[in-house]
């Protein structure tokens, strides 16, 4: 395995729409063991492939809800949940939505807040290109959607009703991707 790059704003692949994954062979499965292990480095919760250069349809994320609060005592570990999205297409949205500060590993030092669906239901290809139906919620819905944006261009800024550079210690608590 090895870590890729992050590229950050300005690069132009940021912007662009991400094209779909058509080959399931050995070479995806190391870019995607690549892009969970340079996630992990970064440290990150998601990470799109345009953000290491590549325009695919392809991101990984991994999350345990519940890892940024405080754990009582003798609590078990939240279990960290481990997703590879490829080609998704968002198929069903909550009507609930809820705001939440996000920071992206392309957008150093900014933080914003967004406001994003509180539920989801996602159409994807697994990573051996076998069709799934995935439905998540809270901070993994929100998650989901920030990746499903870079895979279309679109990053947390242009959607934020308020971005600001956070001091250090409100950084730590924002998850990246
Ligand atoms: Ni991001």
């Amino acid at each position: 395995m090895a870590l890729r790059q992050i590229v950050h704003l300005p690069e132009p692949i940021l912007r662009k729409k991400a094209k779909p994954v058509t080959k399931f062979d050995k070479d995806l499965q190391v870019l995607i063991d690549d892009m969970f292990e340079t996630m992990r480095e970064a440290p990150g919760v998601g990470l799109a492939a345009p953000q290491i250069n590549l325009p695919m349809q392809l991101a990984v994320v991994e999350y345990a809800e519940g890892e940024d609060e405080e754990l009582e005592e003798g609590a078990p570990e939240p279990k960290k949940k481990t997703f590879v999205l490829i080609n998704p297409e968002i198929v069903k949205v909550s009507e609930e939505k809820v705001m939440g500060i996000e920071g992206c590993l392309s957008i150093p030092g900014l933080v914003g807040e967004v406001e994003r669906y509180e539920a989801i239901q996602v159409k994807a290809l697994n990573r051996h290109g076998a069709p799934v139906k995935l439905k998540v919620d809270g901070w993994m819905a929100r998650i989901f959607q920030h990746e499903i944006d870079h895979l279309n261009g679109v990053l947390f800024t242009d959607l934020a009703t308020r971005v600001w550079k956070p001091n250090e210690d409100e950084n730590e608590e924002t998850p990246l991707d």
